[in-house]
């Protein structure tokens, strides 16, 4: 443990990067000024499964403008039976609709858009099956699930206790498809020279796009250099690189040797970056008399791809939320014709929770509880899963304190209860939960200047979440200097390694590696002796946290909302949400609470618009633009009220912090389906809740 100041820690600092976001000089992965850049456009699938039978590219190439048509007849040869999402081009089988199959390069965006609709492609089509229903024959069980968990767990006799149960609830709730969508669309530059490739990448982490290509082409990491200062916002689908990182690599080298520029447009992002897949639900829970939950078991089903296995581990969350001695739950998986699932803020937590909080408000009603009072009832002395104490657990402190700041104590239990006009009235609760995790490998480097200054160095990512100035936050107080002091450069794989952004472990391990190396820093220079003129470099690690394997660590919070149904449309509005959220120290309160804002806003978007809406005919996703796929805009956004309440926790890292990136958005949706419930009788199980639900 290290002795950190809390000078610069707690402090509400703007964003370090703000102005030069601002005035647009911060640079973006497509905006990396590079030499005569030639423009792809990409070539997709235009069938669910099949193989390609001919490729007819005359006519594109004649198009003026045109350098060339990549395909996987003059694509060059990756490294074989490595990631199957990445080895692109290598036979002409089609796995998904709108895989990729080539790409056109040509002097602009325009002109490459343009002739790559006069590329004319035959198929062999097979029959597919891109649909995922409750009754499929061919569920497979996963070894683990999304984050090394396991894929089932189970304790006690959950079938004899919910036979026996007083009160037994027994319902499937299902979330759908839905699609990532930053502000800023996925790009890369890529360019070669002399063998070497650089690669300009809007991604959440630098190092891990570069370990992941240098494996497909079989180069050695240092003969890679990612770069990517300012990322446009990510979610979970830029955490690794996908295939059109390696496309833009392979027609940087195939078609001409200049620098090749990739955009991918706004429909593109609904097709091959990841997705968060639909999940399918059972939860069964049984109690006692007097609301004690005597069974708890979670049945999740969800898609992945026929060429990678991505598992959502939706009930995981459940297994460490609420004591009940007899506890099942299980994830099985349908293969399917797809494009491959990935991380989308809060994989497993965010559907999960959807599952579990709406199921608790049903418990809760046919016990005769409040749903507060029925989780506090619930709250287990130690982690249920591992049976392991909780470095810190304040799920009842937030729901006490929201419930105070909401004015809870004045809601009337009963549905359909409150009138405003022709708008039925209702209020809803929900618990959020996201575990401390971290990734291995962080390092990081300061430099210690004979002016008092200090550079730290290393490859972390700001998202737009303001990582950068937390971290600067982080190592003031380290090297117990001013902020002003402290220069931070991140974004770079010429910067000692880091794992990405992801899994809300950021400023864990990028700040740990911080405050070791301002440990070490201090070591080689005691204190009052003065930095020579050559100045001191020291290099620190994410060290191991010597509490993991005997403390559960998780960060909690509550949401409270206010809904509004409109009786005769259906209509849905939120006015009001508070959020109370235990997430250990907060570094930055600023950042922090847009980070939940973000979170639950996107939770928002999550229960009443998103919705990637598949046709099983043509495998592709219909609603694949903003005119059709709704996001949560200013207009639907009420107030929003973020707090934190004070928690102290010396076991998860050196400062005492939990994650705060996908926080926000685990709970939303059940809240504001609980308070829908509330308002206007109707339990809606599916999401999102349309207005036609309540009709
Ligand atoms: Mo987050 S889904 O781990 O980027």
């Amino acid at each position: 443990m290290t002795a950190t100041t809390t000078r610069a820690i707690g402090a509400p600092v703007d964003r370090l990067e703000g102005a030069e976001k601002v005035r647009g000089t911060a640079l973006y992965a497509a905006e990396h000024p590079v030499d005569r850049p030639l423009h792809a456009h990409l070539l997709q699938a235009e069938i669910p499964l099949g193989r390609i039978t001919g490729i007819d590219t005359s006519e594109a190439m004649a198009e003026p403008g045109v350098a060339g048509v990549l395909t996987h007849l003059n694509a060059p040869h990756l490294v074989p039976e490595q990631d199957a999402e990445l080895t692109i081009l290598q036979t002409p089988e089609v796995a998904f609709r709108d895989q990729i199959i080539g790409a056109v390069l040509a002097e602009s965006p325009e002109a490459a858009r343009r002739a790559a609709h006069l590329v004319h492609v035959d198929y062999e089509q097979r029959e597919h099956d891109v649909d995922l229903h409750p009754a499929r024959p061919d569920l497979v069980r996963p070894e683990l699930v999304n984050g090394g968990f396991q894929t089932d767990t189970s304790e006690g006799d959950v079938d004899a206790a919910l036979t026996s149960a007083a009160v037994t609830l027994d319902e499937v709730y299902t979330t759908p498809q839905e699609h990532n969508n930053p502000l800023e669309p996925h790009a890369t530059i890529a360019v070669w020279t002399d063998g070497d490739l650089t690669l300009y990448d809007s991604t959440q982490g630098v190092h891990w796009v570069r370990d992941s290509i240098a494996t497909i082409f079989g180069l050695d990491r240092e003969r890679i250099h990612v770069v990517c200062p300012h990322t446009g916002g990510g979610f979970g689908c830029k955490g690794l690189p996908h295939a059109h990182v390696v496309l833009a690599a392979m027609a940087a080298r195939q078609v001409a040797p200049r620098p090749v520029k990739l955009v991918l447009t706004r429909q593109q992002m609904f097709t091959v970056v990841g997705y968060r897949t639909g999940t399918l639900q059972r939860v069964r829970l049984g109690a006692d008399p007097s609301g004690h939950l005597t069974a708890i078991s979670h049945d999740a089903v969800s898609q992945t791809s026929r060429i990678k296995e991505f598992v959502e581990q939706t009930a995981v969350p459940t297994r460490t939320m609420y004591a009940a001695p007899n506890r099942r739950t299980t994830h099985r998986v349908a293969e399917l014709d797809v494009p491959v699932p990935s991380w989308m803020r809060a994989p497993g937590e965010c559907p999960g929770m959807f599952g579990l909080e709406v199921a608790m408000d049903e418990m809760a009603i046919a016990c005769g509880l409040d749903p507060v009072e029925f989780r506090i009832r619930n709250e287990p002395d130690t982690d249920p899963d591992t049976g392991r104490p909780f470095s810190s657990r304040n799920l009842v402190a937030c729901l006490r304190e929201g419930a105070e700041r909401f004015g809870w104590a004045q809601r009337d239990p009963r549905p359909r209860s409150t009138h405003d006009g022709r708008w039925l009235v209702g209020t809803g609760v929900a618990a959020s939960t996201y575990p401390v995790l971290t990734m291995p490998g962080t390092h990081a480097t300061i430099q210690a200047r004979p002016d008092g200054r200090y550079r730290v160095l290393l490859g972390a990512a700001d998202i737009g979440t303001g990582a950068w100035t937390a971290l600067t936050q982080i190592a003031a107080d380290a090297l117990d200097v001013d902020i002003s002091r402290v220069q931070l450069s991140i974004g770079d794989t010429d910067l000692p390694y880091a794992s990405g952004a992801g899994g809300s472990t950021g400023i864990t391990c990028w700040g740990s590696a911080i405050v070791d190396a301002a440990r070490r820093l201090r070591d080689q220079l005691p204190e009052g002796e003065a930095v020579p003129d050559e100045g001191v470099e020291v290099t620190g690690a994410l060290p191991d946290n010597p509490y993991a394997g005997q403390l559960a660590m998780h960060s909690f919070g509550a949401q409270f909302v206010e809904v509004r149904v409109h009786a005769d449309t259906g209509e849905v509005r939120v006015p009001r949400m508070v959020g109370v959220f235990a997430a250990g120290r907060i570094v930055n309160p600023k950042t922090a609470r847009s980070q939940l804002l973000g979170g639950m806003t996107m939770g928002l978007s999550m229960a009443l618009h998103e919705h990637s809406v598949v046709d099983p005919r043509y495998g592709h996703v219909v609603n694949h633009d903003f005119a059709e796929y709704h996001i949560a805009t200013n207009a639907d956004v009420g107030e929003i009220e973020v707090r934190f309440v004070e928690e102290h926790d010396p076991y998860v890292n050196p400062m005492g912090t939990k994650g705060i990136g996908e926080l926000g958005i685990v709970g939303t949706a059940a809240a504001i389906a609980n308070a829908a419930h509330h308002a206007t009788g109707v339990r809606v199980r599916d999401l999102p809740l349309t207005l036609d639900r309540f009709l």
